[in-house]
């Protein structure tokens, strides 16, 4: 009988790790890292990790000793990114660095969950070969991140993905979760209108990242997105009106005053996923399709 496998999740407690760890039970021994927010999932060992600690990140890496690590640790919000760019930096290199050097020695597969933000946003449908030269800070932080790992592993898969919808795990809030909870208020909720994001979903998300590691390929990058492009704005407006909420909640917000871009056109950072549904046999959804596999989920609670 073959060995199960064992996946270490940096960052397992955060709104995707902990969704990464609930898929990966399915067939791997799953060991996730929290530093913050401690959770508790049946099947999954969740072990404490600060990031910047090297003794400790060699610790957790031994204990584990994974043949694949996931790291999802990080941000997903530009804006949080440009408030704590030394965090950030941190979250998207230096801790990847930390664990490059505690598995210096270890034969796996390194996974790094990256985002849309790699690119420029002047374009859109981006494609896996397409040149990625962020524009934002963060973007630049992650497509570092991207970069060291390319170096430094050469069994590595580097995952971009644009927004993902879904429920958190009640610590972590998810995009979705801050919405619900405002509207659920009647509360503004204010959202960006100048960028377009090819929304997917967070279940679509996870079932492909385990599809591609299960099968054993070795694909080097690939995208994850939905079909249809959207800015926050537009999404919430339907979120809204899926969800039975007042659309009317629904506000623009302004543009940074440091945005280079300010009063220009719209950014496109929507992603192009056809390799991901030619070779994986996935069919990209459709925002509509996405939010309504979340509210199937959620009719108990709502
Ligand atoms: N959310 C999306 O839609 C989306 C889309 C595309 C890509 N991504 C990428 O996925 C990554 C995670 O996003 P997310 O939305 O899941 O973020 P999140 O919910 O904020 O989770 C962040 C994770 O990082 C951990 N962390 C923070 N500081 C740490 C430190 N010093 N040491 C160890 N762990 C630390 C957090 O631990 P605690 O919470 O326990 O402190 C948490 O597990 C980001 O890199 C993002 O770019 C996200």
């Amino acid at each position: 009988m073959a060995k199960v496998k064992t996946v270490l999740i940096i960052g397992g407690s955060g709104f995707v790790g902990t969704r990464l760890a609930l898929k990966f039970r399915e067939g791997y021994k799953v060991f996730a890292t929290y530093n913050t927010h401690k959770i508790t999932i049946p099947g999954v060992t969740y072990l404490p990790l600060d990031l910047e600690n090297e003794n400790w990140v060699k610790r957790i890496v031994y204990t584990a000793r994974p043949n694949i690590v996931i790291y999802v640790a990080g941000n997903n919000d530009p804006e949080w990114t440009e408030a704590n760019p030394t965090v950030a930096d941190f979250l998207h290199v230096g801790g990847v660095s930390n664990v490059a050097n505690a598995t210096d020695s270890m034969q796996l597969r390194f996974v790094y969950i990256s985002s849309s933000y790699v690119f420029d946003g002047n374009r859109g449908n981006y494609r896996e070969t397409d040149s990625a030269l962020a524009s934002s800070l963060h973007g630049k932080l992650i497509n570092a991140g991207e970069n060291f790992v390319r170096g430094r592993y050469f069994n590595h898969l580097i995952v971009r993905s644009s927004p993902l919808l879904g429920r958190g795990n009640g610590r972590n809030y998810s995009v979705f979760d801050k919405m619900r909870i405002l509207l659920d208020r009647d509360q503004r909720v204010e959202l960006p209108n100048y960028e377009l994001h090819s929304f997917a979903n967070i279940s679509g998300f996870t079932d492909m990242v385990k599809r591609v590691i299960d099968s054993g390929s070795k694909i080097k990058t690939i995208h994850y997105g939905g079909t249809t492009k959207l800015t926050f704005f537009q999404m919430g407006k339907l979120f809204a009106e899926k969800f039975g909420f007042n659309p009317a909640l629904i506000v623009e917000k302004a543009r940074l005053e440091s945005d280079d871009d300010k009063g220009s056109t719209i950014k496109d950072y929507s992603l192009n996923s056809t390799q991901m549904a030619t070779t994986l046999n996935i069919k990209p959804l459709l925002v509509e399709e996405s939010l309504d596999l979340i509210k199937q989920l959620l009719v108990p609670s709502l």
